[in-house]
């Protein structure tokens, strides 16, 4: 079972960004932690990506067509502008989960807003690093069933 892990804008400024809200970890720990949690689940293969950059993230989601059967994506703040990354969930039809360290129900209003999770199987936030570990029990549960 093969993953892709997709983290959009500013996710590999962790550890220095403000870590009252998303933590003192880096994303290279936060990967690390989840290749670790992986070993849990029998067969399945993780790939990590990171863009700052919209256009690469919709490029990465396009080529995942019949090479991964599951997407984990922190779009970040992609999250609450970008029709493109929808209609690339959506062009490609692989489960995708929508991930957030950060509870964005309870921050500012612009951050309740979410393009991707019309085209997600579930959505996972304000657990931190955690948020990861959860989305990815929650997807190999789904595509187990
Ligand atoms: C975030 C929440 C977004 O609102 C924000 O723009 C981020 C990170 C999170 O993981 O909590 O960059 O996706």
């Amino acid at each position: 079972m093969k993953i892709l892990v997709i983290n959009g804008p500013n996710i590999n400024m962790l550890g220095v960004r403000e870590p009252e809200i998303y933590g003192n970890l880096t994303l290279d720990t936060i990967q690390n932690e989840l290749i670790e949690y992986s070993k849990n689940f029998e067969g399945v293969e993780l790939e990590f990506f990171q863009s700052n950059i919209e256009g690469e993230i919709v490029s990465k989601i396009q080529n995942s067509l019949n090479e991964k059967d599951g997407i984990i994506i922190n779009p970040a703040a992609y999250t609450h502008t970008s029709v493109a990354i929808l209609d690339a969930i959506k062009a490609v039809k692989i489960p995708t989960v929508e991930v957030h360290l950060s509870n964005v129900n309870s921050r500012e209003d612009f951050r309740k807003i979410s393009f991707v999770s019309s085209a997600s199987i579930g959505v996972v936030a304000g657990f931190k690093q955690n948020s990861y570990k959860m989305a990815l029990f929650g997807l190999y549960n789904y595509l187990n069933e």
